[in-house]
C-alpha cells in the first residue's frame, strides 16, 4: 500500500464552488497516511506515532488528529492551547527558546519538555528549584554524503544537546539530574545510511546514560517516503536496533517518531484563481489570486487540475500575486490554457503553508476547508461542529 494518497475524485472531475484563495485539507488522505504509517513503524516494539504540531494547528485537523488517538509535539505555549482544546492527551514539547514562565507553564500541565541547549536546562534547573529528571533534544556527528548533508543535520545543528561530550555528562552528575528520554531531529532522516548512525549514536548513549527511558526520532520522514522500499529497511533496522537496546538494558523502551510534513503536506490542496494571463517571451505567465511567497516557501507546488475550458496545452510559469519578482508557484508546467477566471488546484499545502504563512501586502491566509465523504465543510474552532457548505460545480 502507497503511502501517498489518492486524489479525491471530487475535487479531480469538477471546479466546486468554493471561493478562492481556500485550502481544502481531505480528510481521507490524512486517515490513510496516518494509517500507512502506523503499519509501517508496526515492526517496531513500542513505537508509537506523534504529530509535530508545527506543520499545521488547524483547530479541526487538530481535533480530527486527537480522535484517532494521536499524541504530539508542540514547541509553542500557544501550540500548547490549541492542542489543549483539540482534546489531545499524550503531549510533549520541545523548542530551543522557552521562557521560565513557559517552562513552569508547561510542568503544570504535567509536560516535561525536552531542553534544546545547556543554558535553557539551567533556566529550568534554577527557576524550578530542583530538576530531577529530564527530556533533551540531543545531536551528535553524523557522517554524511554532500547529498544527505543538504537536508540532514549532525552535531553542527543549532539544536540539541551533544550528550558524548564530558562536559555535559559532568554537569548532570554535578546536578543530579538523570536523563529520561532524548529526543533527535537533525532534519530529513533520509535513508538507512543516516538513521542507522542516528541508531548507532542512540545505542551508546543508553548505555552512558541507562536512565533513559524512551526516544523520540523525530519527523523529516517525507524525503525518507519518497522510496517506500528504503522506508520499510529504516523501520527494519530500527527494530533490530530497539530489540538489541532492549535487550542490553533488560527492560522495554519507548520509541515516538513525530512527523509533520509526511501526515499532512499531501492531504491539502490550495484552490486558487487566474487573474491574469499573458503571453511572455517563451511562456505564458499566469498569476494567481495567492501568493507562493506567502503561502508556499517550503513546497514544491504541482498542478493538479486546470478548470479551463480550454484543451490545447501551453507552457505556463504560475506566478504568485506580490509584486516580489520570485513569487512564482510552479515554472515550465505544460497544461491546458489558462485564461482570467480559470482556476487551478495546486498541491501540496497540507502543511507548513498556513502554519507559516507571511502577509505580505496583508493578503489574509486562505480559508480552510476540509473534505469528508465527498462534501465539504469550512473548518472551525471544532471538527465537530464544523459547518456545512454547499459544494455545487463552479459557474
Ligand atoms: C523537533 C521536531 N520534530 C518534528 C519536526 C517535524 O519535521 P517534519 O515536518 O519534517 O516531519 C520538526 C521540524 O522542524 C522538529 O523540529
Amino acid at each position: 500500500m502507497s503511502i501517498a494518497p489518492r486524489i479525491p475524485s471530487l475535487l479531480l472531475n469538477e471546479d466546486i464552488n468554493l471561493p478562492t484563495p481556500s485550502i481544502i485539507y481531505d480528510v481521507a488522505a490524512i486517515k490513510h497516511v496516518i494509517q500507512s504509517l502506523l503499519n509501517d513503524i508496526r515492526v517496531i516494539p513500542e513505537a508509537t506515532l506523534l504529530y509535530s504540531v508545527k506543520a499545521n494547528r488547524n483547530p479541526t485537523i487538530l481535533r480530527l488528529l486527537a480522535d484517532m488517538g494521536l499524541g504530539v509535539d508542540v514547541a509553542s505555549i500557544e501550540e500548547l492551547q490549541a492542542v489543549k482544546k483539540a482534546g489531545f492527551e499524550i503531549i510533549h514539547a520541545t523548542s530551543p527558546s522557552f521562557s521560565a514562565d513557559e517552562i513552569k507553564m508547561l510542568r503544570e500541565a504535567g509536560i516535561f519538555p525536552d531542553f534544546n541547549s545547556l543554558s535553557q536546562l539551567e533556566l529550568a534547573r534554577i527557576e524550578l528549584g530542583s530538576l530531577e529528571e529530564v527530556g533533551l533534544r540531543v545531536k551528535f556527528p553524523l557522517l554524511l554524503s554532500e547529498e544527505e548533508g543538504e537536508t540532514t543535520f549532525g552535531e553542527g545543528s543549532r539544536f540539541g544537546i551533544n550528550l558524548f561530550e564530558p562536559s555535559i555528562k559532568s554537569y548532570l552528575i554535578k546536578h543530579q539530574i538523570e536523563v529520561k528520554q532524548i529526543h533527535i531531529h537533525l532534519g530529513e532522516m533520509r535513508n538507512v545510511h543516516v538513521m542507522e548512525q542516528v541508531m548507532k549514536s542512540i545505542a551508546k548513549l543508553v548505555k552512558i546514560y541507562p536512565s533513559i527511558e524512551s526516544i523520540n526520532l523525530g519527523g523529516g520522514l517525507t524525503y525518507l517516503y519518497s522510496d517506500q522500499d528504503e522506508a520499510k529497511n529504516v523501520w527494519k533496522m530500527v527494530a533490530t536496533y530497539m530489540e538489541d537496546i532492549q535487550c542490553t538494558l533488560g527492560r522495554s523502551i519507548k520509541l515516538m517518531v513525530e512527523p509533520g510534513m509526511l501526515l499532512m503536506a499531501m492531504c491539502g490542496y490550495l484552490l486558487s484563481s487566474v487573474r491574469s494571463s499573458d503571453w511572455g517571451n517563451d511562456s505564458r505567465n499566469v498569476t494567481l489570486d495567492a501568493s507562493a511567497w506567502n503561502l508556499m516557501y517550503w513546497s514544491y507546488p504541482v498542478l493538479v487540475k486546470a478548470y479551463t475550458q480550454n484543451v490545447e496545452e501551453e507552457i505556463h510559469t504560475l506566478y504568485g500575486n506580490t509584486c516580489y519578482e520570485k513569487d512564482i508557484f510552479i515554472q515550465s508546467s505544460i497544461n491546458p490554457r489558462l485564461e482570467t477566471g480559470d482556476r487551478v488546484l495546486l498541491a501540496p499545502a497540507g502543511a507548513y503553508v498556513t502554519s507559516m504563512a507571511r502577509n505580505m501586502h496583508g493578503f489574509p491566509v486562505p480559508m480552510e476547508f476540509i473534505l469528508v465523504d465527498d462534501e465539504i465543510y469550512k473548518t472551525g474552532d471544532d471538527y465537530a461542529n464544523h459547518s456545512k457548505i454547499q459544494t455545487l460545480p463552479y459557474q
